[in-house]
């Protein structure tokens, strides 16, 4: 048997492709591809890259410069190394990629990654391949499922994709353009995936969407099952502690979400709402289709189901015609929510994106302060909201062996990691924990030792958090 061949992927932007890494490993491992953390040994180098925000995209180019001197390097030792670029940037510029960077073997839009095998096979032959097709096909019908060591590798903690792409055509955003239209996976698929999820260790299952409350998927009878419907069908599957879901649109919340959020103690109390802007005025122009009272209403309906939920949201700064007004309605709309955290960005203009054509591009003096002072503003939501977590007594699921020795580290509902001095038998249970202190947004604890033995992490998880 030949040697394995040696793997390096890094991946850009959101969760999605974080997951899509995944799954491109899994794609070539029966080529016989391991993965390797450094791009000195690898036969294969593949960038999956984002082309959310300028700084995201650019990115790429500076990566290819540095493939290119490390693949001349690997030369010099008679090795080859291939080069992939995946993802959203190869979706949009694939062309561009090809002419510009001749280090490029193969390009693969998000949609044809199970074609990888086959692309560098034409590549070897012809030099070069790209695909940035939409296949007809479902993609995750074709993909290979992970081996369960892979599975175990990858840690209690794993994201399934339920849907993919967007119709909402923010003005700003390219994700429409580079995931395609938007598409719900069958729920048995999903459940099946679970499953073999969940026999190999993993206790929470983050479902994943660029849109992802816009589920609407075939199910078992027939019918089209809704987001909330699907949570409360995997909150049944033994082994599922905790479950999670991102990124929901405030549009598309609908009564059963709300209820799975009631009724669900596997569901955890914490949602990632973007809202953008809190000016009705930027809403309107950025095409949300919702203002910022519809938002506030759907967190009341949240809250209403739910006491001790908890928000985090994105916002974009300096939005063509953003005002000052504008900025103020945003700040004005971050104090009445409250976050326990959120993500802002300024403004990038996308080009093939309606708001580049946009005029009164706010500067990027006005742009940058009012950043930092939202950021302050989220900041202090942020600190405030972990500083109340300390003297509560909360359940913890257990990921991994912390840095500091002796320590394990989990997270609590919200996310927030909490590290407690124990064995490591505790990775992969939810267990309650007293927390002490916090450095920086590190919470520290111990764990509650009068747990009768009995208690099992499943059964600790249905008390909630
Ligand atoms: N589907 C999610 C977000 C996808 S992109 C939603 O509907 O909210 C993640 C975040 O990047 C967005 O929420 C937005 O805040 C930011 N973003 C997207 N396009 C951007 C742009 N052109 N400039 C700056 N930020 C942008
Ligand atoms: Fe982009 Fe808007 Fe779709 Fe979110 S809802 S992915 S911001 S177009
Ligand atoms: Fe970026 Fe594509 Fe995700 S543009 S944020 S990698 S959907």
């Amino acid at each position: 048997m030949s040697s394995p061949r040696k793997l390096h992927i890094k991946s850009y932007g959101c969760q999605m492709n974080v997951y899509d890494a995944q799954r491109m490993v899994d794609t070539l491992a029966p080529e016989g591809f391991v993965e390797t953390d450094s791009v000195g040994d690898a036969d294969l180098v593949i960038l999956n890259t984002c082309h959310i925000r300028e700084k995201a995209s650019e990115k790429v180019y500076s990566e290819l410069g540095r493939l290119r001197v490390a693949r001349e390097e690997a030369a010099t030792h008679g090795r080859d190394m291939n080069v992939v670029v995946a993802g959203c940037v190869a979706q949009a510029e694939g062309d561009e990629i090809i002419r510009r960077a001749p280090v490029v073997d193969v390009v693969v839009g998000p949609q044809s990654y199970h074609n990888l095998p086959q692309l560098l096979a034409r590549a070897r032959n012809e030099g070069r391949a790209i695909d940035t097709e939409f296949p007809v096909e479902d993609k995750f019908t074709l993909l290979p499922q992970p081996k369960p060591e892979m599975i175990r590798a990858r840690g209690v903690s794993a994201f399934v994709t339920v849907q993919e792409g967007c119709d909402k055509f923010c003005t700003f955003c390219v994700v429409p353009y580079t995931r395609g239209a938007e598409v719900s996976r069958p729920v048995a698929r999903i459940l099946d995936d679970v499953q073999r999820l969940t026999e190999n260790g993993v206790r929470e299952i983050t479902l994943i969407g660029q849109n992802v409350n816009a589920y609407h998927g075939d199910g078992p009878d027939g019918q089209t099952w809704s987001l909330g419907r699907l949570l409360y069908r995997l909150a049944e599957i033994p082994g599922v502690a905790r479950i999670r879901y991102s990124t929901s649109h405030p549009r598309d919340v609908d009564d059963d979400l709300i209820a799975a959020h009631r009724d669900l103690p596997e569901l955890m109390p914490f949602v990632h709402l973007p809202v953008q802007s809190g000016s009705d005025r930027i809403l309107a122009a950025m095409n949300r289709k919702h203002t910022a009272d519809d938002y506030h209403r759907v967190i009341e309906r949240f809250r209403s189901a739910r006491q001790d939920i908890a928000f985090s949201s994105d916002f974009i700064v300096g939005f063509p015609g953003e005002t000052e007004e504008d900025f103020k309605a945003t700040l004005a709309l971050v104090r009445q929510i409250g976050y326990a955290g959120a993500y802002s960005f300024k403004y990038s203009p996308r080009p093939g994106t309606p708001a580049a054509d946009m005029q009164e591009m706010v500067a990027p003096a006005t742009m940058d302060e009012r950043l930092a002072r939202l950021q302050e503003l989220i900041d202090s939501q942020q600190h405030a909201f972990n500083r109340a977590a300390i003297g509560t007594t909360v359940d913890v699921l257990f990921e991994r062996a912390a840095r500091n020795e002796g320590q394990i580290v989990g997270r609590t509902a919200y996310l927030q990691p909490a590290h407690v001095m124990a064995s490591e038998d505790i990775i992969g249970q939810v267990l309650p924990v007293t927390l002490d202190s916090l450095e920086r947004y590190s919470l520290l604890g111990r764990l509650v030792t009068a747990a009768p033995p009995a208690r099992t992490s499943f059964a600790s998880a249905t008390t909630g958090a």
